[in-house]
C-alpha cells in the first residue's frame, strides 16, 4: 500500500505503531499510551502528509499556549522540521505554516496550511467558527476537561471541493456534497484526501474518562511468552473496542529513536502510580484524581444484611438512610450549540446512603439520567418509595428551587442542601472520608462502574462532569454534621460548633415525619 507522503516536510520515518496509525482510513482515531511513545511526532507527520495539496487545511490543537510553546513541543518541533525549506513559510503571529502548492496542470495553487492552536480560556466556537479543516488533531487530549472542543472541531471537518465542479445535492440525504467528476484532475485529487480527526493522549488528567469512553478502551489479558525462558505469564494490555474509532496504543518500547534508558531513569523520580501510568499506560484509575481507587471499601448485600468484613449489618440497624440529589437545570444544559460555559453536559443524579452506628457510610443506590425535570422527579419518587429515606437533600436556591418544590409537592421530605459553589471545596469531607476508608460501595451493583468511573477520575477541574461526585460530597457533608464531634473522623474537635450552623437542615415540608423504623419495599434493588 502506498500512502501519500510529503517527504520534503517529514524528516522522520514512522515506526511500527505510528505507521499503523497513519494508515487508518477512519474518520476518528486515537494514538495513546506512554510518554515518549511518539505521539506528538505522529500527529505532526499526519498533518503534513497532504501539505502539498492546494488549499489543504490542517489544525493541531493543545489545551494551553504554554503547552504549545514548550521546548521540544509541537511548535518547536515543526520549526526543526520545516526551517530552511523554501516552500514552507511561517507566520509567527498566527502560529501557522503556509506551503506553496501547484495544481495538477502545473499552475500555482492556493497555499496549503498547517495551523497550531490552543484553547486557553476561550470557547472553541469563538476560535474556530466558520473554519474548515481536512485534518484536525488534539495533542494530549487528556488535558481537556470534556469533549466539547473535540466535538466542535469534528464538526468543522469538510472534504475539499473542486473550484470548478463545486457541490451537488445528495439524492438520498438532500445534503450538499462535493460534485467529484471522473475526468477532472482536481476532483480526483480532492477525492483522494481523507478527512481525519486524530487525538493523542496519555491516561490521567481531567480528560481520562471521556477519552476512555469515546474509544471504549478496555483491559485485556494475554499470554506473554518470555523470549529467554519460554515461560508463559498473563499480561495486561489496553485495547479500543469502538469499531468506528480505533485506538492505537504505543509505548516507549516502540520508539527506537529515543534514549529509552535515560527516559526510564527520569521516570523513576515519580511516584509509583504515576510512573507506571506514564511508562505503560493504565486506563483503570487516574493518578490525578482527588479520590484514590485503593481507598475504596466494599460491602456485599445478602438478603436484608449488608456484609462488611464478614460482619452483617441489618438494614434496620442503620443509623439512618437518606438521599442526596443533584439536578441538572435542563436536558439541554451544556450542549454544544447553545452552551454559554465550557462545562460537560450534566445529568441528574440521585444517590441513597446508609450510615452505620460507627459512621461508616454505605452507598446504597445511585441513578443517573438525562431527562426533563418532571421525568426526573418521577424517578426520584420511585426511589424514595423503595428506600424510604428520612429525607432527600436538594438545593433549594437558584435553579434548584424548581425540582425541590416539585419533589416536596409529591410529599417527599426535602431538606435544603446549602453548599459551596466550589465543587472542590464541597468535596473535602468526602475526600477525607474516602482516604480514611469510611466509604463503602456495593460490590455487585450495576450502577457501580459508572459511579466509580467518575469518582476515581475526577480531578476537580471545573469543566469536568461531576454530578455523581456531587451527590457523594453532599452525603459526606451531611453525615459530618450528623457526627457533631462523635464522628471518629472529627473526634479531635476539628469541626467547630459555629461552623455547624450552616448545616442545620431547613425543612420546608415534612409530611412523612421522622420514621424510626422504616421498611423499604425492596431495599436490595440492585
Ligand atoms: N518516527 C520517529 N523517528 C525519529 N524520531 C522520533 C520518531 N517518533 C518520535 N521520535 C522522537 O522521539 C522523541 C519522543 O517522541 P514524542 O513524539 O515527543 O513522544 P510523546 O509526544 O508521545 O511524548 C522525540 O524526540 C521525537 O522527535
Ligand atoms: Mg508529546
Amino acid at each position: 500500500m502506498k500512502i501519500p507522503w510529503c517527504s520534503q516536510y517529514i524528516p522522520h520515518k514512522p515506526f511500527r505503531s505510528q505507521l499503523e496509525f497513519l494508515l487508518l482510513p477512519h474518520l476518528d482515531a486515537l494514538f495513546g499510551g506512554a510518554a515518549g511513545g511518539g505521539k506528538s511526532d505522529v500527529l505532526l507527520m499526519a498533518a503534513l502528509q497532504y501539505a502539498d495539496i492546494p488549499g489543504y487545511s490542517a489544525l493541531i490543537l493543545r489545551r494551553t499556549l504554554v503547552e504549545l510553546k514548550q521546548n521540544e513541543a509541537l511548535l518547536d518541533r515543526a520549526s526543526q522540521w520545516l526551517r530552511g525549506i523554501p516552500t514552507a513559510h511561517y507566520a509567527a503571529d498566527e502560529h501557522t505554516y503556509y506551503f506553496d502548492t501547484t495544481w495538477p496542470d502545473g499552475s500555482p495553487g492556493p497555499y496549503a496550511k498547517l495551523q497550531f492552536g490552543y484553547l486557553g480560556d476561550y470557547r472553541v466556537e469563538e476560535r474556530y467558527q466558520g473554519a474548515e479543516f481536512q485534518f484536525a488533531a488534539i495533542d494530549e487530549a487528556g488535558h481537556f476537561e470534556n469533549d466539547q472542543a473535540p466535538r466542535y472541531l469534528f464538526s468543522r471537518l469538510r472534504k475539499k471541493v473542486c473550484p470548478i465542479h463545486k457541490l451537488k445535492k445528495d439524492p438520498v440525504s438532500g445534503e450538499n456534497i462535493p460534485n467529484y467528476v471522473d475526468r477532472c484532475k482536481t476532483c480526483q485529487l480532492y477525492k483522494g484526501i481523507p478527512i481525519r480527526f486524530r487525538m493523542s493522549c496519555n491516561p490521567g488528567g481531567p480528560g481520562h474518562l471521556w477519552i476512555k469512553n469515546r474509544y471504549q478502551i478496555e483491559k485485556e489479558l494475554y499470554d506473554y511468552t518470555d523470549p529467554a525462558t519460554q515461560n508463559v505469564t498473563k499480561r495486561i494490555r489496553w485495547v479500543g473496542k469502538n469499531p468506528n474509532k480505533p485506538f492505537v496504543p504505543s509505548s516507549l518500547r516502540d520508539n527506537e529513536y529515543i534514549d529509552q534508558r535515560s527516559y526510564r531513569q527520569s521516570l523513576q523520580e515519580l511516584d509509583e502510580v504515576r510512573r507506571l501510568q506514564l511508562e505503560h499506560g493504565d486506563w483503570d484509575a487516574s493518578p490525578d484524581s482527588r479520590f484514590r481507587i485503593q481507598d475504596a471499601r466494599f460491602y456485599k448485600s445478602k438478603g436484608e444484611f449488608f456484609v462488611i468484613n464478614g460482619e452483617g449489618i441489618h438494614f434496620q440497624d442503620l443509623k439512618k438512610i437518606f438521599m442526596t440529589a443533584d439536578s441538572a437545570a435542563t436536558v439541554k444544559e451544556g450542549m454544544i450549540d447553545q452552551s454559554t460555559s465550557k462545562n460537560a453536559p450534566s445529568e441528574t443524579v440521585y444517590s441513597v446512603w446508609g450510615l452505620t452506628h460507627d459512621y461508616k457510610l454505605l452507598w446504597l443506590y445511585m441513578a443517573s439520567m438525562r431527562a426533563e425535570i418532571p421525568e426526573c422527579i418521577k424517578v426520584l419518587v420511585q426511589i424514595y418509595k423503595v428506600w424510604k429515606p428520612q429525607y432527600v437533600k436538594m438545593e433549594t436556591n437558584g435553579l434548584g428551587i424548581g425540582p425541590a418544590q416539585l419533589a416536596a409537592n409529591y410529599g417527599l421530605n426535602v431538606v435544603n442542601n446549602p453548599k459551596s459553589k466550589d465543587k472542590l471545596q464541597n468535596s473535602i469531607n468526602a475526600q477525607l472520608r474516602m482516604r480514611n476508608h469510611r466509604i463503602y460501595l456495593p460490590e455487585e451493583a450495576p450502577w457501580l462502574k459508572k459511579a466509580m468511573d467518575q469518582v476515581f477520575t475526577w480531578t476537580g477541574h471545573p469543566g469536568m462532569a461531576d454530578d455523581i461526585v456531587d451527590t457523594l460530597s453532599d452525603a459526606c457533608n451531611d453525615v459530618t454534621w450528623e457526627g457533631q464531634g462523635y464522628d471518629p473522623l472529627f473526634k479531635n474537635g476539628s469541626v467547630l460548633a459555629s461552623s455547624l450552623d450552616r448545616y442545620i437542615p431547613q425543612t420546608f415540608n415534612m409530611p412523612l415525619g421522622y420514621q424510626k423504623s422504616f421498611q423499604p419495599d425492596n431495599p436490595f434493588l440492585f
